[in-house]
């Protein structure tokens, strides 16, 4: 069993598999996964779409950012992100100070289909709203996140979805990392 000395860290749009991905990976790696979405909802007992309907963006970033200080002071852990997460300097910071980025990357054919249902991306919908159409959306979003995107160790395609293989490939990385 490898013991991770650092976090193993998720980054990516919505959409790219951190969620899934995190799980099994922390499943195979034996330590805790922390899934910062799932954090929030727990900690404010609000779902994502009802904090940004009744608080706004501002404030769930706010609340991103108190998950994140208190995860990044753990150890040995896998996170997965939400896909905004890392458009704040501090978040980067944090996760990496002790963490390795992962950015999961995918095709926009494919984020299109698996972000197809509306309701529980509130990001990806208002902007859809805007520009009513849902693929010039996500270009659009891609566009403006990919420096931050870009601040990752690594980059991982996930359009061709084969959630064990890209398990091994991560794992790998983390081994080459952890000797
Ligand atoms: C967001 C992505 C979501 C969630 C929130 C905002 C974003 O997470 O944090 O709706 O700004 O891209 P996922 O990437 O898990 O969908």
């Amino acid at each position: 069993m490898l013991t991770l000395k650092f976090n193993l860290v998720l980054i990516g749009f919505m959409g790219t598999g951190k969620t899934s991905l995190g799980r099994m990976l922390a499943f195979k790696l034996g330590c805790a996964f922390v899934d910062l979405d799932q954090k929030i909802e727990a900690d404010s007992g609000m779902s994502i779409p009802d904090i940004f309907r009744s608080h706004g963006e501002d404030y769930f970033r706010q609340l991103e950012h108190q998950a994140v200080e208190e995860v990044s002071k753990r150890r040995g852990i896998v996170i997965a992100t939400g896909g905004g997460t890392v458009k704040d300097p501090r978040n980067v910071e944090l996760l990496k100070n002790n963490g390795l980025l992962v950015c999961l990357t995918c095709s926009v054919d494919e984020l299109l289909t698996r972000t197809a249902i509306k309701g529980e991306r509130p990001v990806l919908d208002s902007q859809h709203q805007a520009r009513g159409d849902r693929r010039a959306a996500i270009e659009k979003i891609l566009d403006e996140r990919r420096q931050f995107y870009d601040q990752a160790d690594y980059k991982i395609d996930t359009t061709d979805w084969s959630p064990m293989k890209l398990v091994d490939d991560i794992i790998k990385i983390v081994r080459s990392r952890e000797s």
